[in-house]
């Protein structure tokens, strides 16, 4: 077991905090002892998340700070004061505009890295990419990812929509080009400026998984995508548009997130956060099994699979240090979803 660079009790600044992966991270930090400095647009609107947190957890504090525009330069040099760590996990939400939206991103994470190397206390930053920065799923093309991939489609493709393309992938394309081009400008600000403090990213594929909040969360994120295949609706479009790749429960996402923060072994360093294939018939199956009296829509013929390799082997160890064990399953993860769409469900 590697050793701690920090130690329980340290103050964790974590951005995106109120969104699926930001709240877990916090609730995973605090559970461990961590204290949490959550950051979101509006203090008032994601009050809840105090009063969730603070209930929930008394060994270890939970504060909200308000950051309303992360694109102000220097935007986090006050709130990340006797910080420790530093999780960037917002990002901005996608517009249809790339001239708007990825330097939104960049800007963001760049302040993040700023704000860091200004305050001395930060020993390490993680920043939360994703899967889409290094590849998009390309069903049953066999290839492979590594630490050096990077998704040069995306950057093409978000700034200037294909011709060939469907129209409604737009914001799929400019959220990929966010991601790869804000995890690039990070990986090149770091070799540039030689900060004082570690620098990982985690690079995590679809969550699927237990929302904390489901009553203020709703279905955040990939959550939806599920949620389509649980109601039917949008579920025809949906699994056109979203082909077969790799599922991580948002638990075991946010560990990952803690593994990179708090071991000294996990330097400068992409974690793929890729535990196992999945189609939506796969997700079908478990629902059915789950729900056996409720009608869903039949398999979908000639979905295809996925056949990308990538090195997902070290972010399974480093999950292994700080839970005990490896990757949640898809039929586990998925049973721990559904009580958000019952409790929310509408239908
Ligand atoms: C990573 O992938 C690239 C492109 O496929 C390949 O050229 C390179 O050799 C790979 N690197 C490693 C360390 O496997």
């Amino acid at each position: 077991m590697p050793t701690l660079v920090l130690q329980p009790g340290a103050l964790i600044f974590v951005t995106g905090v109120n969104g699926l992966i930001g709240s877990h991270i916090a609730d995973q930090l605090l559970a461990r002892g961590y204290n949490v400095r959550g950051a979101v647009r509006d203090v008032e609107k994601s009050a809840w998340l105090s009063d969730y947190f603070t209930g929930k957890h008394t060994a270890a504090h939970f504060e909200l700070v308000s950051v309303p525009d992360m694109t102000i330069e220097g935007c986090y040099d006050a709130v990340v004061k006797d910080c420790a760590g530093f999780i960037h996990v917002a990002s901005p939400l996608t517009g249809q505009d790339p001239q708007e939206t990825i330097p939104q991103a960049i800007s963001g994470g760049v302040n993040a890295l700023k704000s860091s190397a200004k305050t001395p206390s930060i020993q390490r930053v993680v920043f939360t990419s994703s899967s889409i920065a290094a590849t998009f799923p390309k069903p049953n093309t066999p290839f492979s990812i590594n630490e050096t991939s990077y998704n040069e489609d995306a950057l093409q493709w978000g700034w200037n929509h294909p011709a060939d393309q469907p129209a409604d992938l737009k914001g799929l394309f400019i959220y990929a080009a966010t991601k790869t081009a804000t995890e690039k400008a990070l990986w090149g600000w770091v070799r540039e400026n030689k900060p004082g403090f570690v620098f990982n990213s985690v690079l995590p594929n679809a969550n699927f998984g237990a929302v904390l909040v489901p009553e203020k969360q709703g279905f955040p994120s990939t959550i939806e995508w599920c949620h389509y295949v649980w109601t039917g609706e949008n579920f025809d479009l949906m699994t056109k548009r979203i082909g077969p790749q790799w599922f991580i429960d948002p638990v075991d996402d946010a560990l990952l997130h803690i593994g990179a923060l708090i071991y000294s072994d996990v330097q400068n360093e992409r974690l793929f956060g890729f535990a196992e294939r999945f189609t939506w018939n796969d997700v079908l199956a478990v629902f059915r099994k789950i729900a056996p009296a409720r009608a869903f829509p039949d398999d979908v013929e000639g979905l295809g699979r996925d056949m990308c390799e990538v090195p997902n082997q070290r972010a399974e160890e480093v999950l292994g240090w700080v839970k005990g064990s490896g990757w949640k399953g898809l039929e586990k993860s998925l049973r721990e979803m559904v009580p958000a769409f019952e409790k929310v469900g509408g239908k």
